[in-house]
């Protein structure tokens, strides 16, 4: 098996995934920012089962933090990442410097879809002008066929959809399962930061999605009661400091009075100074 190739530059990364393609083989790319996981990883095994090459990028991406978020002690794990990534089989990591994706002088940003003004785009401004920026200069760099995104961060995948289909971007998405720990917490680079009570406390963001999927099989339709069941179950925990708590259209994460549409349950939520997000699809009537 062909060993991990690392590419720094923008240059390199377009010549050689530009090469693949002339030859013929598809791409699968796998954007991240590191400090990879489990959840990482079934992206890139995913990719993996389903391309001729996998090209995964690691690149903690300043222009979506806000100036009190946590970029300059986000986890940078880069080796470990590299040793994860060749063991799965992946072909090429594009782990830029900083100003090889922000030269001096960048001032042209993504407008991102109405979809992110909504949820993270209130508590979070910015975010995805940085997030749809970065994405679409990876996407411009790497010619992929298909890019695989995580259901864990839901209004991102639907931010990269809308993106794409509104831009002709020709790329296929693809969006992948949450993947969760054996007690229920969605895994997250940032479940690191959490201390052991922290932890005990994080497990009720998924505790609150399951008992909303619970109450939409046993009948309940009104959405502003499964989002009440929802903080409830949160505040129950102790977590004091709820961003959002709320069911959604699927599609448009309109919030929703009933529920007679594909719907979803989103929560973000602070445990300490760690903030989390979570949600669930929820089953249709
Ligand atoms: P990051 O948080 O590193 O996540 C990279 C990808 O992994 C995202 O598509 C995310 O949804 C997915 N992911 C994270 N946790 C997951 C889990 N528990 N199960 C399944 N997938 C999971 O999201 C970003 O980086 C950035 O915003 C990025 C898209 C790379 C742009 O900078």
């Amino acid at each position: 098996m062909p060993a991990l190739r690392t590419i720094t530059t923008a240059a390199a990364i377009h010549a050689e995934t530009s090469a693949q393609r002339a030859a013929g083989r598809s791409i699968g790319l796998v954007p991240t920012m590191g400090a990879l996981h489990e959840g990482h990883l079934s992206l890139v095994r995913r990719a993996r089962a389903e391309c001729d090459a996998v090209v995964a990028t690691i690149f903690v991406n300043p222009t979506q933090f806000g100036p009190s978020e946590d970029f300059s002690r986000y986890p940078r794990t880069l080796e470990k990442d590299l040793e994860l990534l060749a063991e799965l089989g992946c072909d090429l990591v594009f782990a830029p410097a900083q100003d090889e994706i922000y030269p001096p002088g960048f001032s042209t940003y993504v407008e991102p879809p109405a979809v992110a003004a909504l949820l993270e785009g209130k508590h979070r401004p910015g975010h995805f002008r940085g997030v749809g920026t970065v994405v679409l200069k990876l996407f411009n760099l790497i010619s992929a066929d298909v890019a695989y995104f995580g259901q864990k961060d839901y209004q991102q995948s639907l931010v990269i959809q809308h993106m794409v289909r509104d831009l002709n971007l020709p790329i296929q998405i693809t969006i992948c399962p949450i993947l969760r720990e054996s007690d229920g917490l969605a895994l997250s680079s940032r479940n690191r930061y959490l201390s052991p009570t922290e932890r005990q406390q994080a497990l009720a963001l998924s505790r609150s999605l399951r008992q909303a999927e619970e109450l939409v099989r046993s009948g309940l339709r009104e959405a502003r009661a499964i989002a009440a069941a929802l903080r409830n179950e949160l505040a129950a925990a102790g977590i004091q400091r709820i961003d959002y708590a709320t069911v959604a259209d699927a599609q448009t994460l309109a919030e929703l009075n009933t529920l007679d549409r594909p719907a979803v349950a989103l929560v973000a939520c602070h445990v300490g100074t760690t903030r989390l997000i979570d949600n669930c699809l929820l089953p249709l009537p």
